[in-house]
This record gives C-alpha cells, structure tokens and sequence, in this order.
C-alpha cells in the first residue's frame, strides 16, 4: 500500500518524507490556495519544490474544464518534472483527456469521483490513478469505504490496470479499512499518517523500560 499526503504544505511534506514512508503528494486547488499560491508562475514554482523533496508522483491539478484546456494545462504541469501526476476531474471532457495523455505516456489521477459507474469510465479512459473521495461520501450519508470495495472488486474483475488512491480520508481507521479493503494508495493529511503511531500501551511500556533502566543504572 503506498501513503501519499494530502497537502501543497512544504513542511508538512518534508515532515512526512523524512519519517521514510512516502510515496508521493496529492494537491488540489484549494489545497494550493490554502498555502496562499496563485498565479501560474507561482503555482508552477510551488510544485517544483514539492518534486525537489519527495521521489515521485505529485498530482497538480488542471483547473480548465474543457477538453483543449485541459491537454494545454496538463502538458504544461506534465513539463516541470517528470515527477507530475496530470489531475484531471471527472467530467465528460476529462474522460476524453485522460485518453489523451494515456495515449501520450503521461500519467493521471482522476479526480472528484463519487460512483463505481465513473471508476469504469476512469479506467476505460486509461486513468494512473483513481481517485474516490471517502470522506466527502460520508458527510453526505453514503458510504465512502463501501465504494472503495466495490470499485476494488469491479477492477479485479477486468484487470483494469487503474490503481484506487482512497481520497478525502478523515482519520486514521479510514486508512487502516481501506489497506483492509486493498485500496492500491491512500492519500491523507499527515495527521492521520502520525495517528498511526499512537497506542497507549507503546508510551506507557516505553516509559515502564525507561524507569526500569534508570533505577537499575542508579543502583
Ligand atoms: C484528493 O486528491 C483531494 O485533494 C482530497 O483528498 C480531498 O479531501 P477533502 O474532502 O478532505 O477536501
């Protein structure tokens, strides 16, 4: 299973790479704009830096909606690093990009899906990387998780190459079912990577050895 992180952050990035078990970075444009990045120079820039840091795979996201566009856009993200993941949502003039740059050798994440009818098209269209958003299913009272399985089960079934990056994950059992599940990535803020590590009785059997050796050092 591959972590990828959530976040245009560069700390929060560098702070997940550093703990060695990150396999690339989502964005999207609100992200990017809660880093308070705007304007193409800068956005461009900005997702430089995140390639400098981490080894591979750095979704950015396209924000023209119409087919022309959309290859304009991604071939020019595709351009700043070979790292770039070209992100693209899923409508009907994504679809039709996500062919195109499968036919180019560039890779995408299909983004914004909902339904295991728009993980079929995704996959039919050559998508990298599929990305339904959990978290979003659950505020509205639909089970996020139970897409991840179904789509898990629909790509078996034909062998579609298109791997499922669980998006919008909230908290750390969100990512624990969907390894469950076998979901290929899981994309998250680094809270939930570091939720990982917590467990009472780690800190307390910690802190037990930790007395223990220096009472017997004291003796
Ligand atoms: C994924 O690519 C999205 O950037 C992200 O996971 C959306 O998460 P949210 O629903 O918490 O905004």
């Amino acid at each position: 299973m591959k972590f990828f992180i959530d976040t245009a952050n560069l700390d929060e990035i560098r702070e997940a790479y550093d703990l060695g078990v990150l396999d690339g970075v989502t964005t999207n444009p609100s992200l990017m704009a809660k880093e308070g990045i705007s304007g193409d120079a800068n956005v461009k820039a900005h997702y430089k830096a995140i390639c400098d840091i981490v080894d591979d795979k750095v979704s950015a996201e396209v924000i023209s909606t119409d087919f022309d566009g959309m290859i304009k856009e991604g071939k020019e993200l595709a351009k700043i690093d070979d790292k770039i993941v070209v992100k693209i949502p899923m409508i009907k003039d994504g679809v039709k990009a996500l062919k195109y740059f499968h036919s180019e050798g560039i890779r995408t994440n299909c983004t914004l899906v909902f339904s295991a009818g728009q993980a079929i098209l995704a996959a039919k269209a050559g998508a990298s990387y599929l990305s339904p958003f959990i978290g979003r299913l659950d505020d509205i009272s639909y089970d996020g998780l139970e897409l991840i399985g179904q789509i898990s089960h629909i790509y078996q079934n034909y062998g579609f190459e298109t791997e499922i990056l669980a998006a919008s994950v909230r908290h750390t059992m969100h990512l624990i079912k969907c390894a469950e599940i076998g979901a290929d990535v899981v994309t998250c803020p680094l809270k939930v990577i570091t939720g990982l590590l917590k467990h009472p009785l780690t800190d307390s059997g910690l802190a037990q050895f930790l007395a223990d050796h220096a009472k017997a050092a004291g003796k």
